[in-house]
C-alpha cells in the first residue's frame, strides 16, 4: 500500500500500533482510538512523523470527529477485544463492535470511502466440527457475544459492499501475538509470574489448543491479501498447527529463566478457560496460501518470539 490516506481504527492498540508501523513509511496514516483499552504509549514513536496523526475519538461518534476528510482506506481494528467478559456484559460487544462498525460504515458511505479491511475472528465459527476450519464452513454458531458481534459486523460489511460498491476484505484471525500486547495468554502469564514466580494459575485444563500468528505476519498479510483481492472476500489468517496453553506456560516459564513453577489449573468450564472460550481453534489457511503469502513464524515460533518481545517490553 503506497500513497494512500488510511484511517486505522483502534490504532493505539496492539495490532493497530503494529499496523501503523508497517504503513507509515509510504502512506498518510490517521490512528483513531478512544483509548478505552490502552493509553498512547504505542503510538508515541510515530508522533514525530509527518505522515502520522492521532485522533482520540470513538467509532460510535464519528460525526463529531474532525480531520477525516479524504480517507481512501479504512483498516477497522477498534473493538472490545476482551472475549472473556462477554457472559457478564454482552452489551459491550454489541456497542463497541456491532453498533461501532455500523457507525463506521455509515461514515464510509457518506464520505465515499470505498475500501475496508476488517479484523474478524475465528470465534465466528463457534465449536466447529471440521478442523482445520475453512472459510466456507457452516452454519456459524458462535458461543460468545464477541463471536456473535464479529459475525454481525461481517454481515454489515458485505451488505454495504453490495449496496455501495465498497471493497471489504474480512480477516478471521487466529490468536495474534507479539510486541505491544494489551491482553492475551502470554501477556497474562508474564504478568502473573511477575507477581509470583513460584506458582502460575492457568485458566482451564491447559489442553486448549489454538493457532497463534505473529503480529507482523498478521498486519503484513492483511495488506498483501487486500491488495491482491479483486472483490469483497473473507480469509482466515493463522498457522496450520496449534499450540496448547500448557505448552505456552512452559515457553513463558523457560523464557523468564524460572525453575520450579507449580501450575495450578482452574479446570474452568469443561476445561475451557472461561464460559464462551472455544477449546480448539484451528483455521484452514489454504485460501491464504493460494494468494502466495507465507508467514515468517509458525504457531510455536510465534509464541516464542512474542514471549521474548513481551518480556523485554516489560523490562524484565
Ligand atoms: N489479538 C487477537 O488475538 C485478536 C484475534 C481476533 C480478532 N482480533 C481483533 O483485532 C482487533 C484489534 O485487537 P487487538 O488485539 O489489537 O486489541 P486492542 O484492545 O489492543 O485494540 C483495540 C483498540 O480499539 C480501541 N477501541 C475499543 N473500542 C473503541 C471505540 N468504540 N472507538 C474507538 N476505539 C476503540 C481500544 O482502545 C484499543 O486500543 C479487534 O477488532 C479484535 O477484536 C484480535
Amino acid at each position: 500500500m503506497k500513497g494512500r490516506k488510511i484511517l486505522v481504527t483502534g490504532g493505539a492498540g496492539f495490532i493497530g500500533s503494529n499496523m501503523v508501523e508497517t504503513l507509515i513509511q509510504d502512506n498518510e496514516v490517521i490512528a483513531l482510538d478512544n483509548l478505552s483499552n490502552v493509553d498512547e504509549r504505542y503510538v508515541e514513536p510515530f508522533r514525530s512523523s509527518g505522515n502520522f496523526k492521532f485522533i482520540r475519538g470513538d467509532i460510535n461518534d464519528l460525526s463529531s470527529v474532525p480531520g477525516l476528510d479524504g480517507v481512501d482506506v479504512v483498516i477497522h481494528l477498534a473493538a472490545n477485544s476482551d472475549v472473556r467478559n462477554g457472559a457478564e456484559n454482552p452489551s459491550v460487544d454489541f456497542q463497541n463492535n456491532v453498533a461501532g462498525t455500523f457507525s463506521l460504515l455509515e461514515y464510509m458511505r457518506k464520505s465515499e470511502v470505498k475500501e475496508i479491511l476488517f479484523a474478524s475472528s475465528s470465534t465466528v465459527y463457534g465449536e466447529a466440527s471440521v478442523m482445520p476450519t475453512p472459510e466456507n464452513y457452516g452454519p456459524y454458531m458462535p458461543i460468545s457475544s464477541y463471536g456473535a458481534s464479529k459475525m454481525a459486523c461481517e454481515g454489515f460489511i458485505t451488505a454495504y459492499s453490495h449496496y455501495y460498491g465498497i471493497k471489504g476484505t474480512i480477516f478471521r484471525f487466529a490468536n495474534i501475538v507479539g510486541k505491544n500486547s494489551t491482553h492475551g495468554v502470554i501477556f497474562d502469564f508474564i504478568k502473573k509470574l511477575q507477581k509470583n514466580n513460584r506458582e502460575l494459575e492457568i485458566l482451564g485444563d491447559g489442553t486448549q489448543r489454538k493457532s497463534y500468528l505473529y503480529v507482523e505476519d498478521c498486519v503484513k498479510s492483511m495488506i498483501y491479501v487486500h491488495e491482491k483481492s479483486q472483490k469483497t472476500d473473507i480469509y482466515n489468517l493463522g498457522n496450520p498447527l496449534t499450540t496448547s496453553v500448557s505448552r505456552i506456560a512452559d515457553i513463558v516459564v523457560s523464557a523468564m529463566g524460572l525453575g520450579d513453577v507449580k501450575f495450578n489449573y482452574t479446570g474452568g468450564v469443561n476445561g475451557r478457560g472461561w464460559k464462551g472460550d472455544v477449546k480448539i481453534a484451528q483455521l484452514g489457511i489454504e485460501k491464504l496460501a493460494s494468494t502466495g503469502w507465507k508467514n515468517r513464524y509458525d504457531s510455536d515460533g510465534a509464541v516464542v518470539q512474542a514471549t521474548k518481545e513481551t518480556i523485554s517490553q516489560m523490562g524484565l
